[in-house]
């Protein structure tokens, strides 16, 4: 018999919150993203709010959103935001050069996003057009969502067409992936482009409050992040961005369903890379930036295959599995536990691309295992961490091995403990024991997600194939929490 994987807890004072934008997500101009996805229009027979879906949106409040990011991605650095404003019959088209050539009516657009957000409940978080935009196109995009009606002619013209009350949008992503489809800089090009748009998107102080998000690194590559820290002065930049993706090879990235053992461990082993890369990125932001003043978003994650057979490649439709629910778990939990610096993180992407917690089918809708997850540990948003020490057996595949548990904790405004566990062996179960002893419980609940098979995923003939169920075989006793943990699941408990 194995023996049990000893968790210790342990309370401190200092300990970080744990952002709620930790549980961000992203919407791209990309495939069935928006169109189809999103926003049908307003004739379409799905039932709908000024032509957003609202069996999307119910989904996504139950979630509690935080933030959404928009329109890109790599579409927006091509997108104009002044064609996706006025009438819609008089908005020029637009050609999606990265995802299909898909040319586009620019029916969606500022307005459209951000009455959504309101209507989500979500923070917006707008990516500006930094590859082939202006600073002027930037500036202008700041006063016609953010300054107050009549105050010049940005937000007079947002008054003209139908909005009084500016939306105050927070976040800016001045540019994005700058090192590739974002204009295929050098990070010292990129640091004084970013310079020059970061200047004029407020005044001297900054009096907007907006949090500036410039283009962060690919993966590992420090040296972007040692150039812009170095190069960037602090009181231009509120937070950087790292993009890191699971793929097992971009030029065969495997199936999303039919996948083997051997890629489910080389995925995993992308996934838990998550945990090094944010050591490593913070402790060069930590160079330049003792007081850490910069906060580190990573605003695009995710697992990524082959698209669907049968669908437009361009589009990243793909499926979403146990695996996913995996990443998911794993990568949230790290998240939780960098706390102190990692203040976002935006999920890639919402509805119907890649790690999708939504995909559509017309007029049907299907909840992902990514977004049972995303359900679970919404606990997690805005509480406390509660530090965690534990040494993790090993999942093994042929002559390599990762940690098999991952987990982390916190503590909410109203007093509950909650833990999220995961094992991502592919075989074993294993016997948890959580010491507990400093923290005073008397009631513990619990939820998992497991499924027969790795593979496992709802369809759109088998919709609930995959989903959360109460958990029962937990034992509190003498100030230790024991149970055990199904090979791949996840496991979050609420004790009070
Ligand atoms: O999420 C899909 C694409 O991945 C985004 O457009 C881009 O930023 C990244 O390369």
């Amino acid at each position: 018999n194995a023996q049990a994987v000893a968790i210790k807890v342990e309370p401190q004072e200092d300990a970080p919150q744990i952002s709620k934008h930790i549980y961000g997500h992203f919407a791209e101009h990309l495939g069935r993203c928006i169109y189809g996805g999103f926003y049908v229009g307003e004739d379409s027979d799905i039932p709908n709010t000024a032509g957003v879906r609202m069996d999307v949106v119910e989904a996504l409040r139950e979630l509690s959103i935080p933030n959404l990011r928009w329109p890109g991605g790599c579409f927006a650095d091509t997108y104009h935001w002044k064609d996706g404003i006025g009438p819609k019959e008089e908005r020029p088209s637009i050609l999606n050069i990265w995802w299909g050539n898909v040319r586009e009516d620019n029916s969606f657009g500022t307005h459209e996003f951000l009455n959504m957000c309101e209507l989500l409940g979500t923070e917006p978080y707008l990516s500006a057009n930094v590859g082939s935009g202006t600073p002027q196109e930037l500036a202008d995009w700041i006063k016609y969502t953010n300054h107050p009606a009549g105050t010049s002619p940005m937000p007079e013209l947002r008054e003209e067409y139908g909005r009084e009350e500016p939306w105050k949008v927070t976040y800016w992503g001045i540019g994005n992936e700058a090192w590739g489809c974002g204009g295929n800089m050098t990070p010292e090009y990129y640091s004084d482009v970013y310079r020059r748009y970061a200047t004029f998107t407020t005044d001297w102080r900054n009096s907007d409050g907006l949090v500036r998000v410039a283009s962060g690194a690919s993966s590992s590559d420090y040296n972007w992040t040692e150039v812009l820290m170095k190069n960037i002065p602090k009181n231009l930049i509120e937070a950087m961005a790292l993009h890191h993706y699971s793929v097992i090879d971009w030029g065969n990235k495997g199936p999303s369903t039919e996948f083997s053992e051997g890629q489910y461990f080389t995925i995993m082993e992308r996934a838990l890379l998550m945990e090094e890369l944010i050591q490593k990125h913070t402790a060069i932001m930590d160079k330049h930036d003792p007081e850490q003043k910069v906060a580190l978003f990573v605003d695009e994650w995710g697992g990524w295959y082959d698209p669907e057979p049968g669908t437009n490649p361009g589009f990243l439709y793909q499926q979403n599995t146990m695996r996913d629910a995996m990443i998911a778990g794993t990568t949230l939990n790290i998240f939780n536990n960098h706390a102190d610096r990692v203040k976002m993180a935006n999920l890639a992407q919402a509805v119907n691309v890649l790690q999708a917690v939504i995909l559509t089918d017309e007029e049907k809708m299907i909840l992902t295992p990514t977004y049972h997850v995303m359900r679970m540990y919404k606990v997690h948003q805005d509480a406390t961490l509660i530090p965690l020490s534990f040494e993790s057996p090993e999942y093994t595949h042929e002559d390599k091995s990762l940690p098999a548990i991952s987990a982390s904790a916190s503590r909410d405004a109203a007093g509950n403990t909650h833990f999220s566990l995961v094992n991502i062996d592919s075989e074993k179960a294993h016997e948890i024991q959580l010491d507990v002893s400093g923290l005073d419980l008397s009631k513990v609940l619990g939820e998992i997600l497991s499924a027969d098979k790795l593979q496992d995923h709802n369809s759109f003939d088998n919709p609930d194939k995959v989903h959360p169920e109460s958990f029962k075989k937990i034992q509190l006793k003498g100030g230790t929490l024991s149970l055990e943990i199904p090979p791949f699941s996840v496991i979050v408990i609420t004790a009070k």
